[in-house]
């Protein structure tokens, strides 16, 4: 077993003043890293028949499609503004260093649905909220949301109350 810690590399003062980046390139450009990684974040929702994951652009989808194949499950993406083609639900939401936007098509999930949410990285909160408002609009059952990385200071986990969070990585 690789100790992941070991492969996020700390940058400061990105993308602004105060804010130290964690940055997952050089896990994702480790094979085994980079497969003990989705691993750890599927494994606690095996069994647990997950029908579709979702997950936002951009970091989000890199960890969807493998644990979408793990779980034996679809994969649905969530996007920024003026990507996915067809009749849409939105929710505008802030970040840690901005603003933004997320979109779902209104048919990516059918109702009643068993989703798992997925992303690389825990913060404010503020996106994996977002996605979860999206996921109610389609009537989602939203089983867990999974991270490689939980920044546990910045109180992300009080927004996602009452879905379960699993992360592999925690920073105090
Ligand atoms: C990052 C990261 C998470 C989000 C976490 O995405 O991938 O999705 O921030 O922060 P939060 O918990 O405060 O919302 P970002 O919006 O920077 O986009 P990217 O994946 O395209 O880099
Ligand atoms: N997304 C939000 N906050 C972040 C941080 N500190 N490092 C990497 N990605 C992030």
């Amino acid at each position: 077993m690789l100790d992941l810690f070991d492969f996020i590399r700390e940058i400061p003062d990105y993308p602004k003043p105060g804010i130290l980046f964690r940055d997952i390139t050089p896990m994702l450009a480790n094979p085994d890293a980079l497969a003990q990684a989705a691993n750890a974040m599927a494994e606690p929702f095996l069994g647990k028949k997950i029908d579709i994951v979702a997950a936002a652009e951009a970091r989000g989808f890199i960890f969807a499609a493998p644990i979408a194949m793990a779980l034996g499950a679809g994969f649905v993406p969530i996007r920024k503004p003026g990507k996915l083609p067809f009749d849409l639900h939105s929710f505008a939401y802030e970040l840690e260093y901005g603003t933004d936007e997320l979109q779902i098509h209104v048919d990516g999930v059918k109702p009643g649905q068993r989703v798992l949410l997925v992303d690389d990285l825990l913060a404010t909160g503020g996106t994996i909220e977002a996605c979860c408002r999206l996921l109610e609009k389609c009537d989602a059952q939203i089983v867990g949301c999974s991270f490689l990385i939980h920044l546990a200071q910045l109180g992300g986990e009080d927004r996602l109350n009452p879905y379960t969070c699993h992360s592999v990585l925690t920073y105090d």
